[in-house]
């Protein structure tokens, strides 16, 4: 695994994996998955896993059940999930698994399907996800070290594992359920090195009830493996292309044991102003096949798209160079974001129902809504609605906004600064993109790809007020720059050296829009702009916006996710469930200069 997150399709990609066994019951007789020699037994049997990763927190839970039998369609014998943290526990305390979260209900609606679920609830994730999973809050304590084991993360992990695991243990096979393994930790050798970190995971997972099959699963090199493994727990490989030397290092690194991809990566994802990843369906087919006539397992990553909707998408970092994620997740899936089945479903099909003689009827493609165009009814400015949107906080530097215990959105500062005086702007410690303001008039943009930038200022009265809007991208989901602090986490300074004193912040979550006072006529900056449609019968639809900059689209109040005309992605997918029979109001911060009108269409623009 590179850390510039850039996937290898060249055969010398590879897996390797290290140490033994199975869960605490043994192998032969026992509910579940287990490990008997080389093969995987499920109830006793022998059983190599056909699996597809989906993902519920991406879907919503009124499509959970068409995706489902989707997957079956194409012929897998087994789900996987991930457990994002953060979904859960967005706040410190009571966890949430009602409605969008009921977990529960996910993998029993899996197992009412006859699928076996693999759960992977680690503390963190990756997956592009916000953060890799990990909630904002934790990043208030500047002392805590993630990942690892430090006391007040291990606090964390453990208050939350006292919700999640109990609430698991009776969905596992021992008890009837569907779930047959849980992954303790994701990738860690591409992460760090501490195995009684490795360990506080397994045996948490243990004392809270969990019986089932435990694996961890790291790519590519000796190296990473090493670190990722735990002695006395499966190691499964994650990695993509040509599967033959991953499969070899996977045998030479834990002989005698059945080989498992945890993660087959059958397509990627996209950042924002790169090019949208696609994969050849016939060349993947043929990938597949071969792993599989080998008499692995796998589980395909990923075989159902989803979305990131609102402000859930992660991002990427070398350190230098900042990539946040696009909103859809289709990730060019067999399955895909709004359900389409595509040539990759077509292809893969006949082979994984050939090793899993699964045979399901394929569902029809989801009806859509016809395209039609739409006009702002209404706007009103970001800057004159700081009041309904937030509570002022003063403080004599900027902070970042998880010291106010915001996890995301934007992220207002305003302070007053003294001329007459000419000099560059700069902001240190930016995360990721601020529009600065002089007295309401946009100055310009500075962003953290670019450090060092600065912008112009010249003030001409003794008094003026200074903006600064920023705009939060995805936190980071892998590697080592994982404490990804939002807003301004150092200081704004005048001519180089002097630093401005004396700011109201305001955290701008943009959860709750009901309070925005829209004028009827537009606005420009960025401004909220408000249309409303009528629609007969709700289906599945898709937002453009052709002329539009930068921003963030809600429906009937719900943050389908961000724009951005540096693409790949043109359209974001507007589920079925969200639409209303009659009106429905769309509402977009458009942070730059807005288009003249929108669009439903019926089909989905990747780039
Ligand atoms: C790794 C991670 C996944 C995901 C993929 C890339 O395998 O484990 O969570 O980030 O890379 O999509």
């Amino acid at each position: 695994m590179n850390v510039s997150r850039r996937s290898f399709l060249s055969g010398a990609a590879a897996i390797t994996a290290g140490a033994v066994l199975a869960g605490p019951a043994g192998a032969a007789g026992r509910r579940g998955l287990s490990v008997s020699g080389e093969k995987f037994l499920l109830d006793g049997k022998p059983f190599q896993i056909v699996s597809g990763a989906v993902h519920y927190f991406r879907i919503h839970p009124d499509q959970w059940r068409d995706r489902l039998e989707r997957l079956k369609a194409l012929g897998l014998n087994t789900i996987e999930t991930y457990v994002p943290w953060n979904f859960h526990q967005p706040k410190p305390g009571r966890a949430d698994f009602g409605g969008w979260r009921d977990l529960p209900a996910f993998i029993r609606l899996a197992g009412e399907l006859g699928f076996p679920v693999i759960v992977r609830p680690s503390p963190y994730i990756c997956a592009e996800w916000e953060f890799g999973g990990l909630p904002a809050w934790l990043l208030a304590d500047r002392d805590l070290e993630l990942r690892c084991a430090d006391p007040a993360y291990l606090t964390a992990v453990d208050a939350w594992y006292d919700q999640l695991i109990p609430r698991l243990a009776p969905l596992e096979a021992q008890h009837g359920g569907p779930i047959v393994a849980v992954q303790i930790e994701n990738e860690y050798g591409s992460y760090g090195n501490d195995t009684s970190y490795l360990a506080h995971l397994r045996d948490g997972l243990r004392s809270r009830g969990m019986t089932s099959l435990l694996f961890a699963a790291d790519g590519a090199s000796d190296f990473f493996l090493r670190f990722g493994s735990l002695p006395g727990t499966f190691e499964a490989g994650t990695g993509d292309g040509d599967p033959a030397p991953s499969l070899a290092a996977l045998k030479t690194f834990q002989p005698g044991q059945p080989v498992l991809m945890a993660e087959y990566w059958d397509g990627w994802f996209d950042h924002w102003g790169d090019q949208h990843n696609t994969r050849d369906p016939a060349q993947l087919a043929s990938y597949v096949d071969s792993l599989l006539a080998t008499g692995a397992s796998i589980n395909l990553y990923m075989a159902c798209g989803g979305t990131n909707f609102g402000f859930t998408a992660g991002a990427n970092t070398s350190g230098t160079t900042y990539q946040p994620t696009v909103t859809s997740y289709d990730y060019d899936s067999p399955v895909g974001e709004a359900g389409d089945l595509g040539a990759k479903f077509t292809a893969l099909r006949p082979v994984l129902t050939r090793y899993t003689g699964v045979s399901a009827p394929v569902p029809a493609r989801s009806a859509r809504l016809v395209a039609r165009t739409l006009a702002p009814s209404g706007s009103v400015p970001l800057l004159d609605s700081l009041d309904v949107l937030s509570k002022p906080v003063r403080s004599a530097q900027p902070v970042p906004m998880e010291r106010l215990g915001q996890a995301t959105g934007l992220i207002h500062y305003r302070t007053t600064v003294q001329g007459p005086h000419s000099g560059p702007l700069s902001i240190h410690g930016l995360a990721d993109r601020a529009l600065v303001f002089v007295d309401g008039s946009p100055l310009g943009v500075l962003d953290r790809n670019r450090p060092s930038g600065t912008l112009d200022l010249k003030l001409t009265k003794p008094s003026t007020r200074l903006d600064i809007l920023v705009d939060a991208m995805g936190r980071v989901n892998y590697g080592p720059y994982l404490a990804d602090r939002k807003g301004i986490d150092g200081w704004v300074a005048m001519s180089t050296q002097q630093k401005l004193f004396g700011w109201e912040i305001r955290p701008l979550p943009l959860d709750d829009l009901s309070g925005l006072r829209f004028g009827s006529g537009g606005a420009a900056g960025p401004a909220f702009h408000r249309f409303t449609t009528d629609i007969a019968a709700p289906e599945d639809g898709f937002v453009a916006l052709p002329g539009w900059e930068k921003g963030v689209v809600w429906l009937n109040g719900f943050n389908l996710g961000r724009y951005w005309t540096i693409g790949p992605q043109r359209t974001l997918y507007a589920p079925k469930p969200l639409w209303r029979k009659g009106t429905n109001s769309i509402v977009v911060l458009e942070l730059h200069e807005p288009g003249t009108t929108i669009e439903l269409r019926p089909e989905a623009d990747l780039g």
